[in-house]
């Protein structure tokens, strides 16, 4: 089983990677973003509760993710393996990652860094917003708490990894093609 997890801050290319990656390595793709944005839609409770923390660009509390990526493993069991997006956040979700992957027998590879400068995260999120529905990315000063969130919080998930060896980090600007292609490279001397 092939592992990893994509990192960076919010509008560093996570998603818009991972889509790539998944239709060329056929890993199943794990976006807690995505799973939240769908209880939202379907408003459930978690949902709605969830929403309220989301627009103001803090973090869901660890234990609804941490049980959301549980059940979501436990619905792959014949995956080739996982791509993790937006998830771990925290080193809480970190250690609870490494603790499910060990029930299932497997790990995490490699953790994949994208590094993209503030302003434009904050370009490009600012311009997602101008025609997408996600209310996060509608407001600056929303988006920059996000991304002040992603370093009082998230970066320790990197430091978790480093301490592994795992961690490599990339450029995140260029074109999605040229990103692409530096991620893919790194995948490959690991496959
Ligand atoms: P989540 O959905 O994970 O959003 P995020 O981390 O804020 O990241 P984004 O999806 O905004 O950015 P991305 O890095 O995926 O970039 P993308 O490819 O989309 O989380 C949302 C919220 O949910 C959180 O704030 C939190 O409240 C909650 N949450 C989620 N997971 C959680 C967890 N584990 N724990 C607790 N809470 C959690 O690209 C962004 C834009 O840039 C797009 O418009 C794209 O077209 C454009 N773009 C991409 N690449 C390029 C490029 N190379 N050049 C120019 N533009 C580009």
């Amino acid at each position: 089983m092939f592992n990893l997890i994509l990192f960076g801050p919010p509008g560093s290319g996570k998603g818009t990677q991972s889509e790539k990656l998944i239709a060329k390595y056929g890993l199943k793709h794990l976006s807690t973003g995505d799973l939240l944005r769908s209880e939202i839609a379907q408003q459930t409770p978690l949902g709605i509760e969830a929403k309220k923390i989301m627009d103001k660009g803090q973090l869901v509390p660890d234990e609804v993710v941490i049980g959301m990526i549980s059940s979501s493993l436990d619905a792959n069991p014949d995956a080739k393996g996982f791509l993790f997006d937006g998830f771990p956040r925290t080193a809480a979700q970190a250690e609870a990652l490494d603790k499910l992957l060990k029930l299932k027998k497997t790990e995490i590879k490699v953790m994949l860094a994208l590094e993209v400068g503030e302003e434009e995260l904050v370009r490009r999120l600012l311009k997602r917003g101008e025609t997408s529905s996600r209310s996060d990315d509608t407001n600056e000063t929303v988006i920059r708490a996000r991304i002040a969130v992603y370093h009082s919080k998230t970066t320790a998930v990197a430091e978790y990894y480093k301490s592994f060896d795992k961690a490599v980090y990339l450029k995140g600007e260029g074109t999605v093609d040229e990103i692409f292609e530096r991620i893919s490279a790194e995948i490959d001397t690991r496959l």
